[in-house]
């Protein structure tokens, strides 16, 4: 790959079987890759994203990250932590009502000493752009991150660990027949994708999403792999068929936790000591579970949840008092 990277992920990850839950389900023989376990402020999917990311920022001569996300945002949490390390400053641009207490993720943010502007869902994004353009005019050398760290260079995190789940996989002695993930803007899925074919994944790749529907996300997925093509000037076809997402799981909307994800984490806790989050990974894991239970997977099957992290939003408001 011709792009650079700042290692500062916990790679690999480590992949688990999850005997208990597979016994539990009577489908097929789930794993669980442990991208919740990435490293750098608790971890998570965004990790693998922000080190190409941050490569790129500190070629641009950045001073300071600034992004954007809801108020309970993992990957927010991710881009503060990152900030940190590297000993750049950070502006969030976080959609929500400041709340008393910060908890979860937003506490989290302000720990790593992140500025905190708050916003509309409506209108993050213009703010965001707001925020950039008076932070140049104060000197202060700002690098977007986009929503998600979903763009042509952060896609390449998921490229890359796809080489490393085929190493994985060489390590096992046996290759994955599906990976399931959550989807929300994209990039990991993308990512993934293009790493599938540059590396031979010969198992299916299926995203929950988390928000929106089978054709909108499909399509930035493609958008994504177009521009992360460009980009590492590949020249591949990517079939169709690769591109896989099931939107039934989307439920009551983005963030709000209903009795699948509260099902999904009760089972992955009880039963592997695994701890799942309120928003992603325990739609995501719902959705498994649903089709585990249709008979999607059949037994001989060996699937792998990517598990994607998020927990620390379980110790904030309403997850918390919805989880007792
Ligand atoms: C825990 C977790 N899982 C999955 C995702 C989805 O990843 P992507 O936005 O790349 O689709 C996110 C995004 O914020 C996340 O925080």
């Amino acid at each position: 790959m011709k792009f650079s990277k700042v290692p500062l992920a916990h790679l690999p990850t480590r992949i688990e079987y999850l005997s208990r839950l597979s016994e539990v389900l009577e489908g097929p023989q789930i794993y669980c890759k442990r991208d919740d376990q990435t490293g750098l402020g608790f971890g998570g999917n965004k990790i693998r994203k922000l080190e190409f990311l941050l490569a790129e920022a500190l070629q641009n001569q950045a001073r300071t990250l600034v992004s954007v996300g809801a108020i309970q945002s993992n990957h927010c949490r991710q881009v503060a932590a990152l900030a940190a390390r590297a000993g750049l400053d950070c502006i969030l641009v976080l959609s929500g009502k400041q709340p008393e207490l910060a908890t979860g993720n937003l506490y989290l943010d302000q720990l790593f000493g992140a500025e905190i502007v708050w916003a509309d869902r409506d209108n993050r994004l213009q703010l965001l752009d707001a925020v950039i353009e008076q932070a140049r005019k104060d000197g202060r050398a700002p690098y977007k991150i986009p929503y998600g760290g979903s763009n042509a260079v952060g896609a390449m995190g998921y490229m890359e660990a796809m080489h490393e789940l085929r190493e994985d996989e060489k390590q096992l002695g046996f290759n994955f027949d599906w990976i399931v993930t959550a989807s929300s803007s994209g990039g990991t899925q993308a990512g993934m994708i293009l790493g599938a074919l540059a590396w031979l994944f010969t198992g299916k790749i299926l995203g929950i999403a988390i928000e929106g529907t089978t054709a909108e996300l499909s399509q930035i997925i493609r958008q994504l792999i177009s521009e992360c093509m460009d980009l590492n000037q590949l020249h591949m076809r990517v079939p169709e068929s690769m591109i896989n997402v099931n939107d039934a799981y989307t439920g009551m909307g983005y963030g709000v936790m209903g009795e699948p994800e509260v099902e999904s984490i009760r089972l992955f806790a009880k039963h592997e000591g695994l701890l799942l989050d309120p928003v992603y990974t325990g739609r995501a894991a719902a959705g498994m579970i649903d089709l585990i239970r249709k008979g999607f997977f059949s037994k001989e099957e060996k699937v792998l949840f990517w598990h994607t992290g998020g927990t620390p939003a379980l110790f904030a408001e309403p997850y918390l008092s919805q989880l007792q």
